[in-house]
């Protein structure tokens, strides 16, 4: 079995920090999003992984590399723009082979793994399988309809009308009777080939799709809020580990990570916390549930629950929460009075000051 991983994708939800960087990129709890998919594929017991990759092309081969420091090996496939999910099947074609193979969207990030789908498929071989959990707002996702023994009866891409409460979820084993279907897809209203309709083929071919249902948490990363949500869920499971300096008027409560040279200094963090390699806190309060990538300065100031990329800055700054800053950022105090703000602001920026 291979595993077909999509990395391509514009993340116009995640601007201004997409306009720099890919979103399958974005650290959670200091790690990209898209390494958590590609060690659950290689726990799933799968070595070959076809990566689709966009014009952020360059930035996701120098993070992954050949695979091997997971274990798997990777070979690249490049998309000229995003034309769908089912567009990369299409275009996986030659390497997938007559190959089963997973496909994995990644921007997805799915708690326990995806081994039991795998194994599940492995063992009762249907033509498809799905994994599907409940959401509140189904019109959202594609949405499936399950017969009595959990087979997939229909599907359909984001309906006005869902007729179940069964997200589909960015993780799909195949078999290679998808490529038929994927091979007669015609562009949908937002100019995708969608996958929903290939496996709705399938299903009206009278092909077996199966489907197991996920109870643990997931989250299709599109937006801020579901960033953060994803970070305070896996801070939530980390360990302290001290392998920085931190010095004695630092109080720290609760589960702390303080990376390779990081220096912690008259400061209080409360965990879950994570502080990266070379990073710099001085006089400053980090509050539960906050990611601070490598080489960040924070002096003279209080933040939690946000995410901090690499190497930015924040000196002399009341409490910041519920934030991403990205990598070099500076935040820092305007001039003294008159009461104003200073900004360098990127394009789709956001910023939301106190009243
Ligand atoms: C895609 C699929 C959709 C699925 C979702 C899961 O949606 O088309 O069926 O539920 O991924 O993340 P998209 O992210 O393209 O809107």
């Amino acid at each position: 079995m291979k595993a077909l991983v999509l990395a391509g994708g514009v993340g116009s939800r995640m601007r201004p920090i997409t306009h720099t960087s890919a979103k399958q990129l974005i650290p959670i709890a200091n790690k990209p999003v898209l390494y958590y998919g590609l060690e659950a594929i290689r726990e799933a017991g799968i070595r070959e992984v076809g990566i689709i990759v966009g014009n952020t092309a360059p930035e996701i081969e120098r993070a992954v590399g050949d695979g091997s420091q997971f274990g798997l090996d990777v070979t690249y496939l490049p998309q000229d723009a995003p034309r769908g999910l089912g567009h990369a099947v299409l275009i996986a074609r030659d390497y997938l082979d007559e190959d089963d193979f997973v496909m994995y969207l990644g921007d997805n990030f799915v708690v326990g793994g995806i081994s039991d789908v795998v194994d599940r498929f492995r063992r009762e071989r249907p033509h498809a399988q799905l994994m599907l959990t409940r959401v509140k707002n189904p019109h959202a996702f594609g949405v499936a309809e399950i017969g009595q023994g959990g087979q997939v009866i229909g599907v359909e891409e984001k309906p006005l009308h869902p007729k179940s409460d069964l997200a589909v979820v960015g993780v799909y084993v195949f078999s290679p009777a998808v490529h038929e279907a994927v091979a007669e897809l015609k562009p949908s209203w937002r100019s995708e080939l969608e996958i929903t309709e290939a496996i709705q083929r399938l299903i009206d071919q009278g092909r077996r799709v199966e489907s197991t249902t996920i109870t643990g948490f997931w989250k299709d990363t599109g937006n801020l809020a579901d960033m953060l949500e994803m970070n305070q869920f896996v801070l939530n499971g980390i360990d302290s580990a001290e392998s920085g300096s931190v010095s004695a008027d630092t109080e720290l409560t609760g589960r702390v990570v303080v990376g390779p040279g990081a220096v912690v200094s008259g400061s209080r963090i409360v965990g879950p916390v994570v502080v990266g390699a070379g990073s710099v806190i001085r006089n400053s309060y980090l509050g539960p549930f906050t990611s601070i990538d490598r080489d960040c300065t924070v002096v003279d100031s209080e933040i939690e629950q946000s995410i901090v990329l690499c190497g930015a800055c924040i000196e002399g700054v009341g409490r910041i929460e519920w934030s991403m800053i990205g990598r070099e950022a500076r935040v820092v105090p305007g001039p003294r009075g008159p009461k104003t703000y200073r900004f360098v602001l990127g394009d789709h920026s956001e910023v939301r000051v106190g009243a």
